[in-house]
């Protein structure tokens, strides 16, 4: 079974966005191939968190990706640093990671530009661990946004390298696994087009039934079409859109109608679909709040799928130690 890669990166509670993008992706991904999927707690630290919220958040992210139904008997799920094995990798792929290069990465070029005053070299070496990430697993799927291209071909520069260098087929050139097909983009609330803009148009999976409601009512709309089946503006769209994935066929069509025929009220619309968002919404905040409030079974499971991690990262290292020529120990 081809092996799957990926990481997550720690950055505040999930997002309808991500539910219907990444996550349900993912979800399915399990079934198919032999998934790797990790909270990238490591990759974090570049923006220097604070202590507390390293753990919290982890934990965080694991309960609510669990919720989603990422399934710990199907893929092996872990916390990043929990698996030390990583960290061997990135030092012998820095070796071979030149400055020039990572310098010109464009992501190394606008964190610089956002944190000017913390422009470390852990920065500055994150394609290096992200490619570690991948080839300590040798995953050759990689399911990620077009924003990690860059370090897709870094990844797969740094494989092809590895090999030239020690005159061997070792690293497989992992490929980055396109979820356009997968994914449904959810539009924001504030007219913008995607959600996850800005916090103002998320819903979160963790928001209750009032703060859903809260935030649909408040979603930009505009006085109503005057002429009947006229084209629909782009917050207008956007609700319909957004209907069109949480409501029924017949829910949308009722409203597309009034919508058509001019008579439509906004405030019904956005009733309906407040509630059938929160239908959807509701079992997996549930299911969030039952696993947060068991965290011992979340540290059981980031333990059993930090260990299967550490099983399959002990052989690739092992390997790669004999291929560089260190022959001490084991
Ligand atoms: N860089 C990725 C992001 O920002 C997160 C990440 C870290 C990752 N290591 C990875 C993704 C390995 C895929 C594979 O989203």
């Amino acid at each position: 079974m081809e092996i799957v890669v990926s990481g997550i990166r720690p950055t505040g509670n999930l997002h309808l966005g991500n539910y219907f993008g990444a996550v349900r992706a993912f979800v399915q991904m399990q079934r198919e191939y032999d998934c790797r999927f990790f909270i990238a707690d490591w990759h974090s630290l570049t923006t220097h968190p604070h202590p507390d919220n390293i753990v919290r958040n982890a934990y965080t992210i694991l309960a609510e990706y669990l919720a989603c139904g990422l399934d710990p008997e199907q893929a092996t799920i872990y916390i990043q640093s929990d698996v030390p094995e990583v960290l061997e990798l990135y030092l012998y792929l820095n070796m071979n990671a030149y400055l020039g290069e990572l310098e010109r990465t464009t992501s190394f070029k606008e964190k610089a530009r956002q944190q000017p005053d913390n422009v470390n070299a852990g920065l500055l070496t994150y394609p290096a661990l992200m490619a570690a990430d991948i080839l300590l697993h040798k995953g050759v799927k990689v399911p990620v946004g077009k924003d990690q291209e860059q370090n897709m071909e870094m990844a797969r520069k740094f494989a092809r390298r590895f090999n030239t260098i020690y005159g061997v087929d070792y690293f497989a050139e992992p490929q980055s696994y396109s979820l356009a097909g997968k994914a449904v983009k959810v539009p924001g609330l504030d007219g913008s087009g995607k959600m996850g803009k800005s916090d103002g148009n998320c819903i979160y999976l963790m928001d209750d039934e009032k703060t859903i409601s809260k935030k649909v009512m408040k979603a930009v709309t505009d006085s109503g079409p005057t002429e009947p089946n006229s084209e629909k503006p782009d917050v207008i769209q956007n609700l319909f859109t957004f209907m069109e994935i949480v409501s029924t066929p017949e829910v949308y069509q009722h409203f597309d109608e009034l919508y058509n025929n001019c008579s439509i009220r906004y405030g019904d619309m956005k009733k309906q679909l407040a509630a059938d968002i929160n239908a959807y919404a509701a079992p997996i905040r549930e299911r969030i709040a039952e696993f947060s409030a068991d965290q011992d079974q979340l540290r059981r499971i980031a333990r059993q799928g930090a260990e299967r991690a550490r099983e399959h990262a002990a052989k690739t290292i092992e390997e790669v130690r004999r291929i560089i020529g260190f022959r001490s120990g084991k």
